[in-house]
């Protein structure tokens, strides 16, 4: 196979505060959501708490980082512990623990590549505005990038607003949801998405403004449906499955504007959001200079048309919802799928790459791809986890053949670079190039583990790209 890999690809490794920072409360930290959610499900599950302990151990992940070869590492910023009540006073001890990690990374060479926002809203906004749904929540917001691109512009230039606002707001959980009563839920999420919208777009702003030859960009859950017959209206449905659920944000972003069919859904079931005079103008003047793409499986689609017990417009189900009159999810009979449900399709990302490069016209970087899967620590001391050596493989052989399509792809970041707090399963399911030594309820050591997959995507990134 031809490598088409460029010389100056970014390869790299991805992860986000609240799933591996630990140190929740320390040095002045707020409570987020993420952490107040974690909490719910302690009994069953690891926490926020202690995580990866990535804030006590940064300088021996990072020379992990340097030792795996990494050009860049995708991470985030935790809003709580810049300003720990949200849009209050900055805490100038969360200022330094990221710069000590900035300065650390570029002092290895490894280019910081930053989210602002992941899951993990300062709690306390939850309280004064139930969050997203206030308009004071994106003054809030834009107030933290500022100080961010104040702080760290300097020397970070490349930026993702937010991760996955497309699927976060499909999930009541992250949204904070908990006090709305089903009938407003739908209203209620619409006006949030709205305000993350208004949002995203004074931070692109902002980052032009602040930071000299920053580049910035939303990092999007990628949708890519199949057909689940060739039957025009199944046809239809998988284009409007891609459609509500990643392609009306892409186009938000881009245009500054939901797209027709859009606004026709929102209009015909009366959850159209309240918009400010002056956001036209907001949303219309930010451009995205790239976009990050999260990528796990694919999905199948057939058409679902409205019922007496179901009009137009009933939402099924919370992350992979079916939408009456539009689309209902299916399985694929093709595709084999992770111990953990989601089906593994190599195809899939280069489709999806292909997709939204040729939509949009902006230079694209995974930042997001990997599997989930219980490891074995075993009694060699070893994780043998070619699996995940199978899966990485084939993924970046579907970036190559999407590279000679003809797609800007600059960069490559697996998720995770060390294994991380996973939403639903805790530390049973593990993403990592590293294994972090705890269980869910043990905290055992935390010691680092190479597995089997970290030096063979060591040997990726030496070759830049495809080795055997
Ligand atoms: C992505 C999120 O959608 O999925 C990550 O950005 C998350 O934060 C990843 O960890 C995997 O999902 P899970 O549920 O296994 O943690």
């Amino acid at each position: 196979m031809k490598n088409h890999f460029p010389e100056d690809f970014w390869w790299g490794a991805s992860s986000s505060a609240f799933q591996i920072e630990g140190a929740w409360d320390e040095d002045g930290k707020g409570m987020t959501v993420a952490d107040y959610n974690s909490f719910q499900k302690s009994e069953a599950q690891a926490d926020t708490k202690v995580a990866s302990d990535f804030y006590h151990r940064y300088e021996e992940d990072i020379s992990l980082m340097k030792e795996l070869g990494m050009k860049t590492y995708r991470f985030s910023i935790s809003w709580a512990r810049i300003i720990p009540d949200g849009d209050g006073k900055v805490n100038e001890k969360g200022v330094e623990f990221y710069n000590k990690v900035i300065d650390l990374l570029l002092e290895n060479e490894i280019i910081p590549f930053v989210t602002l926002y992941h899951f993990d809203l300062p709690f306390s906004l939850v309280g004064k505005y139930n969050g997203w749904e206030d308009r004071r929540c994106v003054d809030a917001f834009e107030q933290f990038t500022r100080v961010c691109y104040k702080e760290f512009g300097d020397r970070v230039k490349h930026w993702q607003v937010n991760n996955e606002q497309n699927l976060m707001v499909r999930v009541n959980e992250r949204m904070n949801m908990y006090a709305v009563p089903a009938e407003e839920a739908e209203r209620v999420r619409a006006q949030m998405d709205y305000h993350m919208f208004v949002a995203h777009a004074l931070a692109t702003n902002a980052c032009h403004e602040l930071v000299e030859g920053g580049k910035v960009g939303p990092a999007v859950s990628s949708t890519m449906t199949y057909p689940a017959s060739n039957k025009p209206m199944d046809i239809w449905a998988a284009k409007m499955n891609d459609n509500f659920k990643t392609n009306y944000a892409l186009d938000m972003y881009c245009y500054g504007d939901y797209p027709g069919y859009y606004k026709e859904y929102l209009e015909k079931t009366g959850i159209s959001p309240v918009r400010q005079p002056e956001d036209e103008e907001i949303l219309k003047s930010a451009k995205p200079d790239l976009i990050a793409v999260n990528y796990y499986r694919t999905l199948v689609a057939s058409y679902l048309p409205e019922t007496e017990e179901h009009p137009f417009g009933t939402k099924i189900n919370e992350i992979d919802f079916d939408l009456y009159g539009y689309f209902k999810i299916e399985k694929n009979p093709h595709l084999q799928a992770s111990e953990y449900g989601a089906q593994i399709d190599p195809m899939g990302l280069r489709l999806v790459l292909n997709e939204y490069y040729n939509r949009y016209r902006l230079p694209l970087i995974i930042t997001e791809n990997g599997l989930g899967t219980p490891d074995a620590l075993t009694e060699d001391g070893k994780i043998h986890d070619d699996y995940r050596i199978d899966y990485i493989k084939e993924h970046i052989a579907a970036c190559n053949d999407a590279i000679a399509d003809g797609v800007e792809l600059f960069g490559y970041c697996p998720w995770a670079v060390i294994d991380i707090l996973s939403s639903h399963q805790g530390f049973k399911k593990r993403y990592g190039f590293v294994y972090v030594n705890r269980e869910d309820h043990d905290l055992k050591d935390l010691a680092r583990i190479k597995k089997d997959s970290f030096y063979f995507y060591q040997k990726v990134i030496e070759d830049n790209g495809l080795s055997d």
